[in-house]
């Protein structure tokens, strides 16, 4: 039973678990306009039931109905930059939603293993360890962070208080070809193919200097799957241990595009030029946050020595991707 099935990782998952013979079940909101496009590709295959994690009654029933082996709990509103405009809605689905999932659990006494989509914006702004691993101190710097804290803490606090099969990813940050338009990676691939097919000017960011540590999410989801396969449930970082710039990120797209550039400027002031001189990137006010995580680097020791996982996809190859899907299909969409 996958939460969030609609989302980035949720397609990638629904993909994995169908592959493996699993009977999956998908939970989808209803809201005005079809959500389902990530995952039309196996419809068909797959059973989706409406809910909504803010609804303790309705997680209640789906679970009942359908009596999982396992639940993948991915529902969350997943923007950083949104978090701080809507900190209690936030902190319902991204905190308290957990605690529903978990409660039915235990309730029912069903025999079920449970994920928690964790984050490694948990680790926030006060690191003390480089790179960050289990161990780390957290100290989150958004409404986002706090909120996946509280649900970080509860799973663990229902594993060990009723012993639930509860496992906590701490995921760093991945992207892939379906990676939501506002998150960074995905906003400048389709903002500079846009600039390369001449269909867009400037490209506005915020922060450049920002540092993630950025993997593939098809990767990433099998880790989740690992976990819940294992014999006792623990909770693992899940990262390449490798940490680029936004910037950086920005000349690797510029690079795959074969777009010739130069910067010029500091802070926000500082531009990106085209050879004939245009300016391509540029900084906007309005995409910083009040808050910012600057550096963001993982290690993933634990989970390639317990789960035999590592990454597979380089950054080289996750921005090929990246960049090959967003040119076709704004060439196709002409
Ligand atoms: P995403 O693309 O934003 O997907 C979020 C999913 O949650 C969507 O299916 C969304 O449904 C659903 N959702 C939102 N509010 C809900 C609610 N009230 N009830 C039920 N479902 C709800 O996020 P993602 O990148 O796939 O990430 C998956 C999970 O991992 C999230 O919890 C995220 O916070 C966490 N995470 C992500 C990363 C990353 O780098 N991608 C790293 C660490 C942790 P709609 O389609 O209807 O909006
Ligand atoms: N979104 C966005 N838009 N971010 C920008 C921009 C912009 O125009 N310009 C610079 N940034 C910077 C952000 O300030 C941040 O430092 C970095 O780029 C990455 O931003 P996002 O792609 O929005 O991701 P995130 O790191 O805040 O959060 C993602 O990763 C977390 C794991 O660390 C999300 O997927 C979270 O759900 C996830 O938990």
């Amino acid at each position: 039973l996958i939460f969030g099935i609609t989302g980035q990782d949720g397609s990638y998952l629904a993909e994995l678990l169908l592959k493996r013979a699993y009977n999956v079940v998908g939970v989808t909101r209803r809201v005005s306009v079809d959500t389902t496009k990530r995952i039309s590709h196996i419809l068909p295959k797959i059973k989706i039931v409406e809910g909504d994690i803010t609804d303790a009654f309705n997680v209640n029933k789906i679970i009942e109905d359908h009596q999982p082996d396992e639940i993948y709990n991915l529902a969350a509103q997943s923007h950083v930059g949104v978090s701080f405009d809507v900190p209690e809605y936030t902190a319902d689905v991204a905190g308290l939603g957990t605690l529903r999932l978990l409660e039915v659990i235990r309730d029912s006494n069903l025999d079920c293993k449970f994920y928690q989509a964790g984050s490694s914006e948990m680790f926030g702004g006060k690191i003390d360890t480089i790179p960050q691993n289990e161990n780390t101190k957290f100290t989150p710097r958004s409404p986002y962070g706090v909120a996946k804290l509280y649900s970080h803490w509860i799973t663990v606090n229902y594993r060990e208080a009723y012993n639930l099969f509860a496992c906590n990813g701490i995921l760093f940050n991945h992207e892939s070809p379906v990676r939501g338009e506002t998150f960074v990676t995905r906003k400048i691939v389709i903002g500079l193919c846009k600039i390369k097919l001449k269909k867009q000017k400037t490209l506005f960011l915020g922060n450049l200097n920002a540092k993630r540590d950025w993997g593939h999410a098809r990767d990433y989801v099998e880790a989740m799957w690992k976990m819940l396969q294992k014999k006792t449930p623990s909770d693992y970082v899940i990262s390449t241990g490798k940490q680029y710039t936004v910037k950086q990120f920005v000349n690797l797209v510029l690079k795959e595009l074969d777009i010739e550039h130069r910067w010029k400027g500091k802070g926000i002031n500082e531009k990106c030029f085209d050879q004939n001189g245009n300016c391509i990137v540029a900084c906007d006010k309005e995409y910083f946050r009040p808050l910012e995580v600057d550096t963001l680097l993982g290690s993933s020791k634990k989970a390639k020595k317990e789960l035999n996982w590592k990454p597979k996809t380089s950054i080289n190859n996750l921005v090929k991707e990246m960049v090959n899907f967003d040119l076709k299909k704004l060439i196709n969409d002409k």
